[in-house]
């Protein structure tokens, strides 16, 4: 990345002792107009006051982000939506009373206090309350709501550790906050309740199902293996890419052993243009393609993918745990700089699991039948 260090980004490892002195500091930086990254349950966000348009611009530049991508808000309280929106609908209320603080955003029309920076001059706003004790104490310190945008580079695969933050980010904000890593690993759900039908525009940690069964029917607003509804129209955020890894991505869905097979059909394939791949898989995958005794006809051996090309994600029938560890194997094979990356996408599509394969399918060059 050829680009300048421009300040010192201070770096504090929280923990319960000096929580409340690493809390000041960052309300200090918030409240003079700077920013500071911080983890959530979802992933580390880059906060700043999000009623102010200079400290607003300071998150579009550090991130490189277009200008015209809404940034969301992180509240503290449900009283506080009352704040930067309006005409809030009887669903949201049932939304937040259940799902709040989590991974849940709330797109709902802006009151004019929020400045047209943050909403990328959209005429609404998303909101989230975030079950963290840091950014809840950061914003409730600060007396303002965050915009708080993913803390990566435009881009980039969200980051799931302060490490990931530092990389892309160190010289370029105030302050990272390292709370360890994060629990969930996905960005929030993302849902637009300014239609009389709610639209689900990013699939996340909380599902479809568990939304329906509160507030009716959603209509899907995002791509989806052709499962969004006809005449979509792209929203918000929609317009810009995201989750780009560095080296091209390969997804290879369907069934386990032909995902499995054709996956070891591809790393020889590219080995063959001395090509060397690396793999993002699932443990019954990393199981079926590398361990002694398995009769796969074609098991790949230890100099076809050295054992650091490969990046295990959890079991297939947990996605959960995949999920957490997604943007940090894709960061972590990048660095190896394979010529590709083929990722194993047979994983359970229960709980964040659908969340899971769009993240992938984002990421991905191109998707192939197993
Ligand atoms: O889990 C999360 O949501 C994380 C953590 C840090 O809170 N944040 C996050 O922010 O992922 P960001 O900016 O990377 O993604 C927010 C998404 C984007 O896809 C954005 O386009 C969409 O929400 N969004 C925000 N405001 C919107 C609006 N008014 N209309 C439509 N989409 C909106
Ligand atoms: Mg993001």
């Amino acid at each position: 990345m050829a680009t300048k260090k421009e300040k010192k980004t201070l770096f504090v490892r929280v923990d319960e002792e000096n929580f409340e002195k690493v809390l000041q500091k960052a309300s200090e930086i918030i409240k003079k107009g700077g920013t500071v990254a911080f983890p959530t349950e979802t992933v580390y966000g880059l906060g700043a006051n999000g009623l102010a348009p200079e400290a607003v611009k300071k998150i579009f530049e550090a991130k490189k982000r277009p200008s015209g991508n809404p940034l969301s808000l992180l509240v503290h309280s449900k009283e506080e939506v009352a704040r930067v929106t309006q005409n809030i609908p009887e669903k949201a209320l049932k939304l937040m009373e259940v799902f709040w603080p989590g991974p849940l955003t709330l797109v709902l029309e802006k009151a004019e206090l929020v400045p047209a920076l943050t909403s990328g001059n959209l005429g609404t706003i998303g909101v989230r309350m975030p079950d963290n004790p840091v950014p809840l104490e950061l914003i409730k310190r600060a007396g303002v709501p965050l915009a708080a945008p993913s803390a990566n580079l435009s881009g980039r695969p969200s980051p799931s550790t302060a490490a990931h933050v530092r990389t892309d980010l160190e010289g370029r904000i105030d302050m990272i906050i390292d709370g360890g890593s994060v629990e969930i690993g996905l960005e929030s759900t993302v849902l637009d309740l300014t239609d009389k039908v709610p639209t689900l525009l990013r699939p996340g940690a909380i599902g479809l199902d568990e939304l329906e069964a509160l507030i009716g029917k959603i209509k899907i607003g995002y791509q989806d293996s052709g499962r969004a509804e006809k005449g979509f129209e792209k929203k918000g955020g929609q317009k810009y890419g995201h989750y780009t890894p560095k080296t091209p991505l390969l997804l290879v869905e369907g069934k386990n052993e032909a995902v499995f097979l054709k996956i070891a059909e591809l790393v020889r394939l590219f080995q063959k243009n001395g090509q060397p791949a690396g793999l993002l898989l699932s443990e019954e995958g990393a199981t079926s393609l590398f361990s002694e005794g398995i009769v796969l006809s074609s098991r790949l051996s230890e100099t076809e993918v050295p054992e650091e090309l490969r990046f295990v994600l959890g079991p297939a029938t947990k996605p959960a745990e995949a999920a957490k560890k997604l943007f940090e194997g894709l960061r972590s094979l990048e660095e190896k700089k394979p010529a590709v990356i083929i990722a194993d996408g047979a994983f359970s599509l229960k709980g964040p699991g659908r969340a899971l394969l769009n993240r992938l399918r984002e990421a991905a060059t191109k998707s192939i039948e197993g």
